[in-house]
């Protein structure tokens, strides 16, 4: 049986991967990106199992019109397309609060509901949202991307819970320190780069295939009872965040402190 997944924003970085790695795993990939140029060429490299279309998710009719010339109810959907919005809240325009959470928060709404209901008649399937360590911890001049990440994080485990009877999961990948896609700007930093990768405990940035293996583990019947949940693909970074206070030698001991 043909197996369909959809994955949005899969023009580019982690998308791109996740939507390489179905195919690789048998799925036949519908790959939706708001820039069509780029998501067409995207899907004609993977392969003919890819088919790229422009469909921008913040907009409810472009994705009612993309859900109804798929060939089928997909299998797997994968809620990868976001956009970051930098800046001190003080001082961020509405203007770059309201696209963050239109992409990332109601584009995930939109694209959810509209293919859960087509999952819900075909007899059910799995959604796979991402979210991002900054959906669980504040950091700097991150609040909107935060905030609309949060948002996902816990829409994910409504979503969990009402559609559950569908026979849809419904889980969440949060990535944490990612050498792909938006954050690549970030590490052409050298010390910059040094200092984030010392910060998590497994030593190394992640990649986009760490995030497209953790994707496609929770798209699959080997994760058949877990629904609902968020998982950090982080290195360890988000658990570590006592790391680095220090505490005397002294009492730092198994069992009591010597004299
Ligand atoms: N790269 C990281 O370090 C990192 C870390 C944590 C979370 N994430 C999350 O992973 C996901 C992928 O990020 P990435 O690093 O690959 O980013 P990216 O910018 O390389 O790719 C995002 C893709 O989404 C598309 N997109 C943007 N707005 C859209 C819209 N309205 N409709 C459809 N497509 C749209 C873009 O065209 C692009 O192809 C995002 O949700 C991001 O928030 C990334």
């Amino acid at each position: 049986m043909t197996k369909w997944a959809v994955v949005t924003g899969a023009a580019h970085g982690i998308g791109a991967v996740i939507a390489e790695h179905a195919v690789k795993e048998g799925y036949r990939v519908a790959a939706w990106d708001v820039d069509g140029p780029a998501v067409e060429q995207t899907a004609r490299d993977i392969g003919e199992a890819c088919v790229g279309s422009a469909v921008d998710v913040s907009d409810e009719e472009a994705v009612r019109e993309a859900a109804a010339r798929l060939p089928q109810a997909p299998h797997l959907v994968v809620n990868n397309a976001g956009i970051v919005r930098f800046g001190p809240l003080l001082d961020l325009p509405v203007t770059e609060w309201e696209a963050a959470l239109r992409v990332n928060l109601t584009g995930t709404f939109l694209v959810a509901r509209t293919l859960a209901k087509v999952m819900a008649e075909a007899g059910g399937g799995a959604i796979v949202n991402l979210a991002s360590i900054n959906g669980i911890a504040a950091a700097p001049h991150a609040g909107a991307y935060s905030a609309s990440k949060a948002g996902v994080v816990r829409l994910t485990e409504h979503m969990a819970m009402e559609w559950a009877r569908h026979g849809i999961r419904v889980n969440c990948v949060a990535p944490g320190l990612i050498h792909a896609g938006m954050s690549d700007a970030i590490y052409a930093d050298p010390e910059v780069r040094r200092v984030r990768e010392g910060a998590v405990p497994l030593g190394r940035l992640g990649s986009a295939e760490d995030i497209a293996a953790a994707v496609l583990f929770l798209g699959s019947e080997k994760s058949a009872y877990v629904s609902g949940q968020t998982l950090a693909v982080d290195g360890g970074l988000i658990k570590s965040t006592l790391a680095s206070l220090p505490r005397p030698a002294s009492v730092d001991s198994v069992g009591f402190a010597e004299a």
